[in-house]
């Protein structure tokens, strides 16, 4: 089984660097998925109280009977709870949906800036984690403007920020100011839902180290220091996925896959989006 490579988080709690992203997949395929990903040797879960399938990836971990510290679960509190007493409820019902009593990173999904409630919501994550119920907080799809605010607040600094993050929109405004916070950059659609591996660079890459775009561009982020949570249902993707340290990119690889960088967004702009 593959040995996943860990990143310590700026409270010191480590995270694996791979990590496995359950978004579009359905509560009743969701056990199963999870569990095939567990099998692979996955222990970082990536879902959302909005993906709906937190039931599922509950249900596989009870079954997989691991140890709980050796998993890592990430959750979000979704747009229509934000607020302060909102986030608490929510976090506990994502508990409750994922049959355990503590999550090891917690989210604020979206700012959703026109609620003018993510700055509520975080001091409830920061709550969360006073009181040992959450091992590590951060936000995702947050522009620096929104970060400064939190950082402003004088509390605790967001272990991660989770931002659409792949070499057709590469976010380095956002790289850059978490990098100078200690705000780890995770990236989700790393393989921008498939949209980034037909190039040319790409296979061509590929071909010279004999493995699949797919673990071309995530060995590119992995090389970046960020974190991946790539999603599939497909058993042999599962694995591939996670297979991405046999090979090492050279300096003018990582170059070519920087020059992708096209302003290519699939999902909705942070700064727009309320839900
Ligand atoms: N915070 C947020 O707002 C946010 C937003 C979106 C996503 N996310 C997180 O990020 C995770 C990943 O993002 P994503 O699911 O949008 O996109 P993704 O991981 O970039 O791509 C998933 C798509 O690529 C395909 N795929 C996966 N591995 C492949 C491979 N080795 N070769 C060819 N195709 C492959 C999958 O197909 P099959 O499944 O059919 O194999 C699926 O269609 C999500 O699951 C979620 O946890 C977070």
């Amino acid at each position: 089984m593959t040995t996943i490579p860990a990143i310590t988080l700026n409270n010191g709690v480590s995270m694996p660097a791979i990590g496995y992203g359950v978004f579009q997949v359905p509560d009743a395929e969701t056990e199963q998925a999870v569990t095939k990903a567990l099998a692979a040797g996955y222990r970082s879960i990536d879902t959302a109280a909005i993906y709906g399938n937190e039931a599922g990836v509950g249900r596989a971990l009870a079954a997989a009977d691991l140890p709980r510290e050796d998993l890592f679960i990430t959750s979000k509190v979704w747009i229509e709870d934000l607020g302060f007493e909102e986030t608490l409820v929510a976090y506990d019902t994502s508990l409750a949906m994922l049959g355990l009593d503590y999550l090891d990173l917690y989210l604020i999904h979206w700012p959703a800036p026109e609620k003018g409630l993510y700055l509520d919501s975080w001091r409830a994550l920061e709550q969360l984690l006073a009181s040992g119920r959450v091992r590590a907080i951060g936000v995702s799809n947050f522009v620096p403007e929104q970060l400064q605010q939190i950082l402003d607040l004088g509390g605790i600094v967001p272990a991660v920020n989770q931002v659409e993050l792949h070499p057709a929109l590469q976010q380095r405004d956002i790289q850059e100011f978490n990098t100078a916070h200690g705000i780890l950059t995770e990236a989700w659609s790393p393989l921008a839902q498939g949209a980034v591996l037909g190039g040319q660079a790409v296979t061509d890459i590929a071909a010279t180290h004999g493995r699949t775009p797919a673990q071309v561009i995530l060995r590119w982020h992995l090389q970046q220091g960020r974190i991946i949570i790539p999603k599939s249902v497909t058993p042999a993707r599962i694995a591939e996925n996670l297979d991405i340290r046999g090979f090492v990119l050279t300096d003018s690889e990582m170059a070519a896959l920087d020059a992708l960088e096209r302003d290519g967004r699939t999902g909705p702009h942070p700064a727009e989006f309320n839900g």
